[in-house]
């Protein structure tokens, strides 16, 4: 299986999850390029979803099932399927409730597809104000394979580099991140979020430093990360 991303509204980013013969389209923003691309490769559309409720992810959604004979998924459903079927493959839905109630995941070995829940450079927003379920969500990704590719639902890297540089001006890896950046295909791995995102480097003692320095509570890995979300 494959994994193309598509770029609309600004800084906007869907998919289209596709193998020999057919597609799944996740949040069709870009509907027009996707239905390009779909009949260029002589593809079959078969579900049209999201990766959360929000209005920027779900605009699409009519005209890609309408071009097409695609069934469309309500994104509440989709936890409890677990899983969606592309050409003998499964692609896995993973629950991670924080930036809305309904967000999920979808991966297939190597890729992360992961909507509003994890950007390149920077988690989320915790639009839900459940910061501990977030939490809990986030740590469910990082059990993934530090070579899996994270593609996110907005390009905001240059805004959270800043963030993280931020928290840890000596970061090294920060400009080494900045300079592979390249917003027409725009993705990191696992491993390398795991080297800016602060986020995601809570036992840090730079980040812990960080946060003492802003008077924030630091006791535990837990309240690190509320003292982070703090910030936002
Ligand atoms: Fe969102």
């Amino acid at each position: 299986m494959k994994v193309k991303q598509f770029r609309y509204s600004a800084d906007n980013l869907g998919y289209l999850i596709y193998g020999e013969e057919s597609a799944i389209a996740v949040d069709g923003g870009a509907f027009e390029q996707m239905l390009s691309f779909i009949e260029e490769h002589c593809l079959e559309l078969r579900i049209v979803t999201n990766t959360h409720s929000h209005g920027d992810h779900t605009c699409g959604n009519r005209e890609l099932a309408e071009a097409t004979e695609a069934e469309f998924i309500n994104v509440g459903e989709l936890p409890s399927r677990r899983t969606l079927p592309l050409e003998g493959s499964r692609i896995d839905i993973i629950h991670t409730p924080g930036h809305t109630a309904d967000s999920v995941c979808f991966y297939i070995p190597g890729i992360l597809v992961s909507g509003d829940t994890l950007f390149n450079g920077k988690v989320g927003r915790c639009f839900t104000g459940d910061i501990r379920t977030f939490y809990k969500s986030i740590r469910k990704l990082l059990e993934l394979p530090g070579d899996t590719v994270i593609y996110g639902g907005h390009d905001y890297v240059r805004e959270y580099l800043e963030f993280a540089r931020m928290v840890e001006p000596s970061n090294s890896f920060i400009n080494a991140y900045l300079r592979r950046y390249d917003p027409t295909h725009v993705f990191a791995s696992l491993e390398e979020e795991l080297k800016v995102d602060p986020f995601l480097r809570l036992n840090e003692p730079s980040v812990t430093s960080f946060l003492k320095s802003r008077n924030l509570p630091v006791s535990t890995e837990y309240q690190r990360w509320e003292s982070l979300m703090s910030l936002m």
